[in-house]
């Protein structure tokens, strides 16, 4: 069975097929990791004050995307931040609060870390020390950025960083449509927008995960959150995957997450996605990331879709 196996590989390798077998392995899916798309920007205003709904803070973006001073629209929603989270050390380990947002309910691009225990960020950053956790996709941006900021943060900024972020507790940020059908959109500042045109695209085996207000999120608003299109069915199906998986008995009831093991419920399912994938073909190989490994080896890309879909639907 296995010799026959190999045989068939070998042949396929060398007919040169690029038919697709239930066997091969699956590749990253562009929707979760995003590149943006050349030539597109979205219109920023700089050296101008810039305020959001219900904030009093007025603020001047002087210096297009300086990664060590995210604004702090709602500072009354969230502890005093330590220093690496507000502003980060330069070089190359840039503040926290600008990628995943002050309150840390992050972005699809990256992570949302409110409410995650401690422990688990304090591993997860031990794990990037140790090399051992990079993306399935070199071209996405912000997980090389994170890959380098793990490297080279300390164990004692990991620690102001995890304490921080784990006295948080996380928030409904993702509303999840089960759709056909999605406006056209394009790949900016690592997200999908609408492309603005009239055109309508069947929305496949995606997700989706866009703004509920462009601005608001451009100006890193952490109260305006995201819209995640999913395809139909794809909750209930996620459902069964995750029953049938007994994925509770490690990461608690209803999702939310057991002594150090990660809450799921109501985040990214772009995140969720990059994670499945990571894990099942070995770029994600944390000291932890063995348990996971028979939860992941079998599952598809539509199952990867489905799971995402349902554990992004969860109140977190
Ligand atoms: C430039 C943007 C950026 C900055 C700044 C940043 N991160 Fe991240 N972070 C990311 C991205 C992107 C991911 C998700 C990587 C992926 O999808 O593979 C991530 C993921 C994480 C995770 C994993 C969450 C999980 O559930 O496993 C932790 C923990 C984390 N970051 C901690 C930090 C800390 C601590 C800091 C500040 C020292 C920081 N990050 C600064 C982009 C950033
Ligand atoms: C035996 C315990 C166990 C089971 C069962 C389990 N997990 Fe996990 N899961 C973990 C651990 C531990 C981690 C952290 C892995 C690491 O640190 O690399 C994790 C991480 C994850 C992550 C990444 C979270 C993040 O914040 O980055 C996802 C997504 C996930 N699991 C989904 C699932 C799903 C879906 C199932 C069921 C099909 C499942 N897990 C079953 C223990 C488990």
């Amino acid at each position: 069975m296995l010799r026959q196996k190999v045989f068939l590989m070998l042949l396929c390798f060398f007919c040169g097929s690029s038919s697709v077998s239930a066997q091969e392995p699956n590749t990253p899916m562009p929707w979760a990791y995003a590149i943006n798309t050349p030539g597109v920007e979205i219109d920023f205003a700089f050296n101008v004050p810039r305020t959001v709904p219900d904030s009093t803070v007025e603020f001047v973006f002087t210096n297009p995307r300086n990664l060590y001073q995210p604004p702090d629209w709602h500072p009354q929603d969230h502890p005093v931040m330590p220093s690496i989270v507000a502003n980060g050390r330069e070089p190359v380990v840039f503040a926290c609060g600008y990628c995943h947002l002050p309150n840390g309910q992050g972005r699809p691009e990256n992570a949302s870390l409110a409410g995650l225990p401690k422990e688990y960020i304090l591993q997860q950053m031990a794990d990037w020390r140790a090399g051992l956790r990079r993306s399935s996709e070199p071209l996405h941006g912000p997980a090389s950025n994170m890959q380098a900021i793990g490297a080279n943060a300390t164990p004692e900024e990991a620690e102001a960083a995890a304490e921080y972020f784990s006295s948080i507790t996380s928030k409904p940020w993702i509303r999840v449509v089960e759709t056909d059908t999605v406006p056209e959109t394009v790949v900016a500042g690592w997200m999908y927008v609408d492309a603005g045109s009239d055109v309508i695209e069947t929305i496949g085996n995606r997700i989706l995960e866009m703004p509920e207000d462009l601005e608001r999120t451009e100006l890193r608003d952490d109260r305006s959150g995201f819209i995640a299109y999913v395809p139909i069915g794809s909750v209930n199906s996620g459902e069964m995957l995750v029953q049938s998986g007994a994925c509770a008995t490690c990461h608690g009831v209803n999702m939310k997450g057991l002594g150090p093991i990660p809450p799921l419920a109501g985040r990214s399912p772009s995140y969720i996605a990059r994670q499945l994938y990571d894990m099942q073909v070995g770029n994600r190989r944390g000291l932890w990331s063995p348990l996971m490994l028979s939860a992941v080896e079998n599952l598809s890309i539509e199952d990867m879709v489905d799971i995402a879909a349902y554990l992004s639907s969860l109140e977190p």
